[in-house]
């Protein structure tokens, strides 16, 4: 496998649904086979930029915890661990953050969402970018897999890398970025925006626990047009384009394929066949999720070997990053 250090973070905001796995955490799990040394960071330290109940926060992390399991990311392959239990992220964001000026952050998307959301936001909020550089450079990771809407936040990793380098000596390597997301899931009820956790409207995404009920009466929901054939048009159909992109990314079969699969469906009867493809790949993950999170001990514990894990690969980069920094 070649030399490389890969790193990726997930909030802990609740179980991941159909985008996310399919925009992301199926290839964290190819990854598993591709590198070296493969981290995964569920970011609980990122999550409290936004309000948080504690007692909900920590059932959100083994949630989390649970899910990636589930979807394949094997601890004896991989490191899996709760950010805050590695208190050398915190440290290293705050020497990036002097090295940071307050327009640079001024303009990127995490900011720029959600402080316009609420009309203000916390200082946490607007260097969360910051620690997310913490993140990617503590292992002096070479490889991030990110969406598209993550590029903005990599290139801070990269600048604060060579800024750092500048300014003390040649010691983080420039992180590149593993384009991941290009398979975009859209909402079931506005198939013009993407499908999120945040959706007020539940009906609109398909959560990993989702039952095979559930997902039978959200696909039949899901809003599509007048026209009863199945197309791929994602500009004029954009309703039964998703159906279309979904059915394919769950059976693994080309948007061509599976359109020659539904001819001579209508729509109605299509739905049904969807749902049926994203069941089989959902229930044995739903059902992995609930037996991992019926033993809370074994995933506390999965957690926290993690944690030393990455702790031992944490504690040398930060005792030289504070004999360059003059601490
Ligand atoms: P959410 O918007 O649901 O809170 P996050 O922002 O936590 O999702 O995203 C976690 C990962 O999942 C990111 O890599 C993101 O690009 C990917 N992702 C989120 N929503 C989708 C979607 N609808 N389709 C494809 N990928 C998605
Ligand atoms: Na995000």
């Amino acid at each position: 496998l070649p030399k490389a250090q890969v790193f990726s973070g997930i909030q802990p905001t609740g179980v991941p649904h159909l985008g996310n796995y399919l925009g992301a955490l199926e290839s964290w799990v190819a990854l598993q086979d591709k590198y070296s040394t493969v981290m995964y960071s569920i970011v609980d330290l990122h999550s409290i930029t936004q309000p948080q109940d504690p007692q909900m926060l920590r059932e959100n992390i083994l949630d989390m915890a649970a899910s990636l399991l589930a979807c394949g990311i094997d601890p004896t392959r991989s490191i899996l661990f709760q950010q805050s239990q590695v208190s050398e992220h915190a440290e290293l964001s705050w020497i990036l953050g002097c090295l940071t000026s307050m327009p640079r952050l001024r303009h990127l998307p995490q900011w720029k969402m959600k402080s316009k959301q609420k009309n203000e936001g916390s200082v946490g909020l607007y260097t969360y970018p910051v620690l997310q550089a913490a993140d990617i450079l503590l292992y002096k990771s070479t490889h991030v897999p990110v969406g598209e809407d993550q590029i903005q936040h990599l290139e801070l990793a990269q600048d604060l890398a060579r800024i750092f380098n500048n300014q003390y000596e040649e010691f983080f390597p420039e992180p590149c970025a593993l384009l991941s997301g290009t398979r975009k899931v859209k909402s079931l009820r506005d198939p013009s925006s993407k499908m999120s956790k945040s959706d007020p409207q539940k009906l609109a995404t398909v959560f990993l626990t989702d039952t095979p009920d559930d997902i039978v009466l959200k696909i039949r929901r899901a809003v599509t047009d007048l026209t009863s054939e199945v197309t791929y048009e994602p500009e004029s159909r954009p309703g039964v384009s998703n159906l279309v992109s979904m059915h394919a990314a769950v059976s693994g079969q080309s948007v061509e394929e599976v359109v020659r699969l539904a001819e001579g469906m209508d729509t109605g009867q299509y739905k049904n066949v969807v749902a049926e493809a994203i069941v089989q790949t959902l229930q044995p993950i739903r059902l992995e999720i609930q037996r991992l999170r019926a033993d809370r001990g074994h995933l506390e514990s999965l957690l926290a070997k993690g944690a030393e894990k990455a702790h031992s690969l944490a504690a040398p980069v930060m005792t030289e990053v504070r004999k360059l920094v003059g601490f």
